[in-house]
């Protein structure tokens, strides 16, 4: 792969993301001989600052975030390639002065324009700064410079495709990266390895084998600081419309003819676009809400929702769904995908449980229930492996069978696994958009979960709080799979 000389322009730079995730992964990938041969970051914040102080405030939280060791050798070697601007968003004047500090960047460093814009601001700021990019032409060459999108992407589709249209009147497609952090994630790519690096999975991975999915992603921290954000937003539109979606897209999707980033995407549109619309009368059946109220965590006692700072005490946002999905095709006729997320859950973890169909005959004596022990787990974070459950003779003298899983545990293959935003910003750099999203995959997401998240807009959930932080969520989301038969594993 071809790294070119890139100056990066990081809108937001003083903001959290840039401290937690976007510095500590430069870092890393530095270390790691991964950046450019000449590379710039050029840090875009509202103060006044020097760039020395902003390199110390940057140091200072690589020692907390970065997953390398920050030494005095390597800092010094980093730091050279910071600087700090200080910028006004909405002052075109800003804009002129920012331009010329990118040509002049071009001319010392050789960076002969190419340009990498990261957008880590409020989404309300987007088409302010693509407006400005374009009146001032800072990004005017589509083969040099392209621009990095946060999630949320727009809040309904609706707006998504005016966000769209926007961008595209300043940037092309090909130079627009929309980032989902789950798709950076390692065991998330390896669906894809696993799927069809393998021939023994694929023959079995439609509806004649496969009894149900399911896609949990379990957190256990709250709203954090981000309340005025989250009351806004839900679960819903803060985890289904993007991750979960995302991540069904890899389980769900038909083999890629090639790794081309156009063909994989393609192939994840088609599984959008695949997923059977709920009706506004049928929410409640597919669907269902949370919120939680008092709690433990982990033995600690913690607030409910509507007692955390910022939230209203008669908020009606959800912080927790769970939505079976039916995805009309030919693979997966009949089969329920259920996807299930929240936020002050019982423990972080996210994971897939692939449930094989249970023997139609059993030549041995055990309980029904053992007929359907075949499960395919891909647990994707914090534990990252994959398990496979299967029956096996009980060692002894009589025939009996148990369940037992055979593991293989990615952690203990690698110890130094790459952060989710290196995968991402090194492919940004290198120019693969694979691992992000297109417009037409952002707008298919949306219009999935459009009638739901208008439903519950409309309607208030009178039963919120409905499940005790430190919960696995409401009763609710139990008798949505139980009515089939199934139980969340
Ligand atoms: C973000 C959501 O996209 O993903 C957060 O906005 C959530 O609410 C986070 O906590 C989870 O990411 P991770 O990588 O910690 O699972």
């Amino acid at each position: 792969t071809i790294l070119h000389p890139t100056t990066i322009v990081i809108f937001g730079a003083t903001g959290d993301l840039a401290k937690r995730k976007l510095f500590p992964a430069f870092y890393n990938l530095y270390i790691d001989g991964r950046m450019p041969k000449g590379f710039n970051i050029l840090a875009l914040g509202r103060a006044e600052n020097t760039d020395e102080n902003f390199r110390n405030y940057i140091k200072e939280n690589l020692k907390s975030f970065s997953r390398k060791n920050v030494t005095t050798e390597d800092w010094a070697g980093f730091q050279a390639h910071i600087s700090y601007f200080q910028h006004q968003l909405d002052e075109e004047d800003s804009y002129k002065k920012l331009s010329q500090k990118l040509e002049n960047f071009d001319k010392v460093y050789g960076t002969r324009g190419n340009r990498l814009f990261y957008l880590s601001i409020a989404p309300n700021f987007v088409s302010v700064i693509s407006n400005h990019i374009k009146n001032t032409s800072i990004a005017s060459d589509p083969d040099r410079d392209r621009i990095i999108i946060e999630k949320p992407f727009g809040h309904n589709k609706e707006s998504a495709i005016e966000l769209n249209n926007l961008l595209s009147q300043t940037f092309k497609e090909e130079q627009i990266y929309r980032i989902d952090h789950y798709l950076g994630k390692e065991t998330v790519q390896n669906i894809l390895a696993f799927r069809f690096g393998n021939s023994i999975f694929e023959p079995l991975w439609n509806h004649r084998h496969i009894e149900s999915v399911q896609i949990t992603v379990a957190e256990e921290v709250g709203v954090e600081t981000r309340a005025s954000f989250y009351e806004q937003t839900g679960a819903l539109r803060d985890m289904i419309q993007n991750h979960l979606l995302q991540i069904l897209c890899m389980v769900a999707m038909e083999p890629p003819v090639s790794l081309e980033s156009g063909e994989i995407r393609d192939r994840k549109v088609d599984v959008l676009k695949s997923i059977r619309r709920i009706s506004p009368d049928k929410v409640d059946h597919y669907a269902v809400r949370g919120q939680y109220g008092r709690g433990k965590v982990n033995g600690i006692k913690v607030n409910g929702y509507r007692q955390e700072e910022g939230i209203a005490p008669d908020s009606n946002t959800e912080t927790f769904a769970a939505i079976k999905f039916y995805l009309d095709n030919e693979r997966w006729e009949n089969v329920p995908f259920y996807v299930r997320t929240g936020k002050k859950m019982k423990e972080k973890h996210s994971y897939i449980t692939i449930q094989f169909k249970p023997l139609p005959h059993s030549t041995f004596s055990e309980s029904s229930s053992l007929l359907s022990a075949n499960r395919l787990i891909i647990n994707i974070q914090p534990q990252m492996d994959i398990r496979l459950l299967f029956m096996s003779k009980k060692p002894g003298l009589s025939l009996e069978l148990k369940p037992v899983e055979m593991i293989f545990d990615n952690f203990a293959c690698q110890t130094d696994t790459p952060e989710a935003y290196e995968t991402l910003l090194l492919e940004a750099l290198i120019g693969d958009l694979t691992l992000f999203m297109r417009s037409d995959q952002v707008e298919e997401a949306w219009d999935v979960v459009k009638t739901i998240q208008e439903t519950w807009e409309k309607n208030k959930d009178s039963s919120f709080p409905n499940y005790e932080a430190g919960s696995w969520g409401p009763e609710d989301s139990n008798a949505l799979v139980e009515r089939q038969g199934h139980q969340w594993v």
